[in-house]
């Protein structure tokens, strides 16, 4: 086994290692072509931006403020419409205002978004009444439409998902600094379908108050022309998977000379790809953006501080986010003693909890599923291990769309295993629709306060 060593890292040094969950592309030559068109275009992102969420996210490991990452398990490339993208925003900016309003605590708010087209699956092939194909692997790679050719990796599709992150990031910077994300717009961000439920009424009782309180604010002469009523700051991040995509977007910061993922503020390593000795922790440690690593009921203390020593030597706060998903029913006996390994190996990581993917079971109709009630379990379960170890609950990792679909059961608007064929649209995992992502950010305040 070849040994990590920083003397030795270069955007390209991932591929000396093994990369899991990587596509078998059909034409090396073609890849390469793409690689190179890559390497030249403008980076998504820039150092300075990277460094900003880095400098957030170390608030959040000093226990000051909250991580709210939240998006699509796999964005598509069809449905990428400019309302979609903004009704998601608007999700996130809800909860957003939840947490922070209800519990008084800031909240550093980071899409899956612009970038999450690339996805790991557990096996390798699909099988439909008896055909089996490869598996779809994200807009990235190939097509999710169920035929031979469909599912053939295209290396063109790497710049397809280049033009779109580079589109919608381009709508997410006009939303966030153009006024659609002005503080008193906040009962605007409820949707129709939304104020009908339960927590879409809180949530307007809620933005109430808020109005309220800007008016006051203005009548005793106080602008509320700030910045930080009139903009939001929102980060973008994916997982990291196709590594020839991150290294093309891979650039030296001109002012500080270090290398910098620009394909995404933040990126993360996945479950299935978090080997020490694999190609993508090799990748990983040398960018310089804050990255995530997922943390699976696999992994034992001493896994989670090997991974802490590889990506985090430096012991930096902000640097390295842990994204736990051990599922509602491993939550309480697994996660103490990650904690605190991790605690006392002093490395000041972010915790967040991922409540989403240990928890997915397939319904009764057939469908991929998950409860509402097992993703507060689980999060109920994180909070709790957290104040018994002393150390702070960072934030939380769910997929979730600004759409009506009918894809998690359960919450206050309660979506019945018999509801979910009527909107089920993921095009991977299911996802909170936009009134069971309040019902979450409404428990998250209660647990935060
Ligand atoms: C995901 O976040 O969509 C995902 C595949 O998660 P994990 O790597 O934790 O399974
Ligand atoms: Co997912």
């Amino acid at each position: 086994m070849t040994t990590l060593s920083p003397l030795t890292w270069n955007p390209g040094s991932w591929r000396r290692f093994e990369a899991k969950q990587q596509p078998t592309w059909p034409d090396p030559a073609e890849l390469e072509r793409v690689e190179k068109e890559l390497s030249a275009v403008p980076p998504l992102v820039f150092a300075g931006e990277a460094r900003a969420l880095r400098e957030r996210l170390a608030e959040v490991a000093a226990g000051k403020a909250f991580l709210l990452q939240a998006g699509d398990c796999a964005e598509s490339f069809d449905g990428f419409a400019a309302d979609a993208i903004r009704d998601k925003l608007r999700v996130v900016l809800q909860m957003a205002v939840v947490l922070t309003y209800s519990a008084g605590v800031p909240t550093v708010k980071v899409g899956r978004i612009a970038g999450q087209f690339a996805k790991p699956r557990s096996s390798p092939t699909e099988t439909i009444d008896g055909t089996e194909l490869p598996s779809f692997l994200g807009h990235m790679v190939n097509d999710i439409a169920f035929s031979p050719g469909d599912r053939i990796p295209d290396p063109n599709r790497l710049l397809q998902a280049y033009n779109q992150s580079a589109s919608t990031l381009n709508l997410l910077r006009a939303f966030t600094k153009g006024g659609f994300a002005d503080l008193r717009q906040v009962q605007a961000w409820n949707q129709e379908f939304v104020a009908a439920s339960p927590a879409g009424q809180r949530y307007a009782d809620l933005g109430n108050e808020i109005d309220r309180a800007l008016k006051f604010m203005e009548a005793a002469g106080i602008s509320s022309n700030h910045p930080e009523i009139n903009e939001a700051d929102f980060y973008t991040s994916h997982e990291a998977l196709i590594l020839q995509y991150e290294e093309a977007l891979t650039r030296q910061d001109s002012l500080t000379g270090k290398w910098y993922d620009c394909s995404a503020h933040m990126v993360w390593v996945g479950e299935r790809t978090r080997q020490l000795s694999g190609a993508h922790v090799e990748f990983f440690r040398g960018i310089n953006n804050p990255i995530g690593c997922k943390i699976g009921p696999t992994a034992t203390p001493d896994d989670v501080v090997g991974l802490c020593d590889a990506l985090d030597p430096q012991r930096e706060a902000g640097r390295l986010t842990l994204i736990v998903r051990l599922g509602a029913d491993n939550v309480e006996a697994g996660l103490p003693p990650l904690l605190e390994a991790v605690r006392d190996s002093g490395h000041p990581v972010v915790w967040a909890c991922d409540p989403m993917h240990g928890n997915t079971y397939t319904s009764k109709s057939g469908r991929k599923t998950r409860h509402l009630d097992s993703i507060m379990a689980e999060v109920s379960g994180f909070f709790a291990a957290h104040r018994a170890a002393g150390t702070w609950p960072g934030g939380i990792h769910v997929e979730l769309t600004g759409d009506d679909v009918t894809e998690c059961v359960g919450g206050t608007f309660e979506v019945a295993d018999a509801d979910l064929p009527t909107r089920y649209e993921t095009m991977c995992d299911p996802r909170l629709n936009a009134g069971q992502s309040l019902d979450l950010a409404f428990r998250l305040a209660e647990l935060l306060r």
